[in-house]
């Protein structure tokens, strides 16, 4: 590990934290020092990497729930809350990246989108906005370099983002008792981000990006290299609205 993180004692909550940036995220944390609840829709993986860690010393729950369910959005914060014994960190890592051209998107697609990385962190964050601001906490969310650079069959995603990043500001403005930070993220390995695209639509999708001139992607950096730049946000306590962490050009010898 290239930094040396203390979060000694902060009560973290890691939505998405099942698989890839989230779980990541939440075990650095928890090495760290910090007492982490575990959120996401997989009980059994939340279970086996908070059993992992209480294994190796820490502390970790698992709290699984929907976030495109208000109720569980309420009771995962609520839980996590009440066996932590507050709130100082929130994560949100929870999203979903449909591989999906704009003409073909219905309104399934676009709702999915939206309730995952959009509606539900809002909804957490409305539900954990209280104990945050009892302690002076943060608040991070994870964003994604395609609000900047779209390609086509991204779009979904990327208007989600961008709106998430707005999102973000709107909380900021009526919560100032609360740090809101917002990462934003480029490609990152060992994740489940295109799990689902499935290889015949990757395939076509991206015919269509080599086309346009597209394609190769940006490279794509460790996940041990994101997670420690997320984990470094939480451990500051000062002002840190937005960080980027992407990989460029010149970083194609970082091991993935
Ligand atoms: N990987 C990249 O290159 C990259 C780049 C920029 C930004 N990001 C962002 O990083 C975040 C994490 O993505 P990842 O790459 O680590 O992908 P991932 O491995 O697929 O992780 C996504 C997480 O979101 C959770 N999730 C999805 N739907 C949910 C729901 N309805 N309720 C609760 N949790 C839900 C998943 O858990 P369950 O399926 O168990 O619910 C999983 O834990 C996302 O916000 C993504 O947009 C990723």
């Amino acid at each position: 590990m290239s930094v040396k993180l203390d979060l000694a004692g902060r009560r973290v909550l890691v939505v998405g934290a099942s698989s890839g940036v989230g779980r990541a995220v939440a075990q650095l944390a928890a090495r760290s020092g910090a007492r982490v609840a575990l959120a996401a829709r997989r009980a059994a993986q939340l279970e086996e990497t908070a059993a992992a860690l209480r294994g190796e010393g820490a502390d970790a729950l698992a709290v699984p729930c929907d976030v495109t369910r208000e109720a569980d959005c309420r009771s995962a914060v609520e839980r996590a809350v009440g066996a932590l014994g507050g709130l100082d960190v929130l994560v949100y890592a929870a999203g979903v990246s449909p591989l999906c051209l704009l003409g073909e998107a219905g309104q399934a697609e676009w709702r999915q989108v939206l309730d995952v990385n959009l509606i539900g962190a809002s909804l957490v964050t409305a539900a954990a906005v209280e104990p945050l601001a009892a302690s002076r906490g943060r608040a991070a969310y994870i964003g994604s370099y395609s609000e900047r650079q779209t390609l086509p069959g991204i779009g979904l995603y990327s208007v989600s983002k961008s709106a998430l990043a707005a999102l973000v500001a709107a909380w900021r403005m009526e919560h100032p008792g609360v740090e809101f930070t917002r990462v934003v993220l480029g490609n990152t390995a060992g994740t489940e981000f295109a799990k689902a695209w499935g290889a015949e639509r990757t395939a076509a999708i991206t015919k269509l990006w080599i086309e346009r001139g597209l394609f190769p992607a940006p490279n794509m950096m460790p996940l041990s290299h994101a997670a420690e730049a997320i984990c470094s946000v939480l451990a500051l306590s000062g002002f840190v609205d937005e960080i980027g962490v992407m990989p460029r050009p010149s970083d194609a010898q970082l091991e993935t």
